[in-house]
């Protein structure tokens, strides 16, 4: 039995998760990010899963890029790990939808709570999010092996959301203050981001993950004009590093 994990992760909760997760079920992992180029992806696997953050209720921009790429020789278990900070909105139904359009269903969508890299929880309850990561994983192992199937079907149209394409409606942009360093374009998995005179300068297909904020070493980066988030603290997952986000784009 072949299980293939696909991961998209901007700050390491996601990594941290599908990692995990992927020694538990014995699956192979495969990141969203290092899939851009490919224009067709064939998927074979018994059992597929993707591991993501919900953004608005949805999944990130590059994860439905590449489920459009996708074409299923047979019809897999099809799971979904999502975390988030406080609510998975809808993200089971669009899920399901998108799958549809590959001839495939959604079988099992589950969720993993964990810190906010966007809005902000309290420190207490993104401190108890990270200690109880692994047993939460833990607790959606007994679904997975049992092969759960439920309906995520929609009646009828769902709301798109502003992330349905790549495009920078938050208006995440660079000062002058940035120094260049590079790490921005690196970790950008859009390839959003290039150096023009020494500077960083962000286009217009953005995914909106916050790479480029939360791994800024300076505070050159906005990840928002709102008044709560403008300049929230950077975070990333603990146990994540620079290299382990930008070494996605080539695993
Ligand atoms: C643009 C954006 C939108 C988000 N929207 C939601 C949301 O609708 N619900 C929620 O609970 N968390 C939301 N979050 C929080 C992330 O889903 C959460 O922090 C996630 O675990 C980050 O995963 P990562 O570290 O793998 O990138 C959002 C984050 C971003 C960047």
């Amino acid at each position: 039995m072949k299980t293939t994990l696909y991961v998209f992760s901007a700050t390491g909760n996601s990594l941290t998760t599908a990692t995990i997760l992927s020694k538990k079920i014995n699956a192979e992992l495969v990141c969203v990010a290092s899939t851009r180029a490919l224009s067709e992806i064939s998927e074979n696997s018994d059992a597929v899963g993707f591991v993501f953050p919900v953004y608005y209720g949805n999944m990130p921009y590059p994860v439905r890029e590449m489920i459009t790429k996708m074409k299923f020789s047979q019809k897999p278990y099809i799971f979904t790990v999502a975390t988030y900070r406080g609510h998975a909105g809808d993200v089971a139904r669009r899920m399901d939808a998108l799958l549809k359009t590959r001839g495939v269903t959604l079988s099992l969508s589950l969720g993993l709570p964990m810190p906010g890299n966007s809005f902000i929880n309290k420190p207490e309850t993104d401190r108890q999010y990270l200690a109880e990561q692994e047993a939460n994983i833990e607790a959606l192992l007994p679904a997975l092996s049992a092969k759960e199937i439920r309906d995520y079907s929609a009646d009828g149209a769902i709301k798109e959301t502003p992330i349905d394409t790549a495009n920078n409606f938050r208006g995440i942009t660079a000062e002058d203050t940035c120094i260049g360093c590079g790490r921005c374009v690196r970790v950008c998995p859009m390839n959003n981001i290039t150096l023009t005179n020494g500077k960083a300068v962000i286009g217009d297909r953005c995914a909106t993950c916050l790479a480029c904020f939360h791994w800024c070493p300076v505070e050159a980066i906005w990840m928002s004009k709102q008044e709560n988030i403008a300049r929230r603290s950077k975070y990333h997952h603990p146990d994540v590093t620079f290299e382990d986000i930008a070494g996605m784009k080539n695993k």
